[in-house]
């Protein structure tokens, strides 16, 4: 069973929700502060605050005792976009700053360090449901997919900054519903 790289896949799919709706949130000239803070608060706490610190604390780990190394290789590239990642939502942060304290330049600064966001986590994605999960799938036994799936659940339940993962999907879909008609 791949109980464990299913979760991350799940929230992979969330993720890619909100990368959606950022992609909306970008084309408009007028830009809605709070909503964009929303966005990024969710970055932070979801997708890197719980998503990135299952891979990071705890899958990856696990793959490095089947050999996998965290400096080079499929996990160690995963971790340089991670970084990379990073970046782009401190530049976001900065922005948003600027144009809270009246700098309109924040708006494209804050823009384009989205969008270059979205197009990094879209491919680190599809690099790790394609390549690196299936690449664990054979590595890693039942038992130790279990284990991992039961670690990653008490961290969702546990939550980041008092959300659980039930609260961060919710904000994803209050955000999708004020974005993308259905
Ligand atoms: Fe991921």
């Amino acid at each position: 069973m791949n109980q464990a790289t299913k979760n991350l896949e799940d929230d992979h799919v969330n993720i890619l929700q909100l990368i959606e709706v950022m992609g909306v949130m970008t084309s408009q000239s007028e830009p809605n502060i709070s909503h964009l803070e929303e966005a990024v608060d969710l970055i932070k706490n979801y997708a890197d605050g719980m998503h990135h610190a299952k891979e990071e604390n705890l899958l990856f780990p696990k793959l490095g005792e089947h050999g996998f190394s965290n400096v080079q290789g499929p996990v160690g590239m995963m971790l340089q976009e991670h970084t990379i990642g990073r970046e782009y939502v401190r530049g976001i942060t900065e922005a948003l700053n600027l144009l809270k304290e009246g700098d309109l330049s924040g708006i494209s600064l804050a823009y384009l360090n989205m969008f270059r966001y979205g197009e990094l986590l879209e491919h680190h994605i599809y690099k790790e449901n394609n390549m690196l999960f299936r690449m664990a799938d054979e590595a890693l036994s039942d038992q130790e997919q279990e284990a991992l799936y039961l670690k990653f659940q008490t961290i969702e339940n546990q939550g980041v900054n008092g959300q659980s993962k039930n609260d961060f999907v919710d904000r994803i879909t209050a955000l999708k519903v004020a974005y993308i008609p259905s």
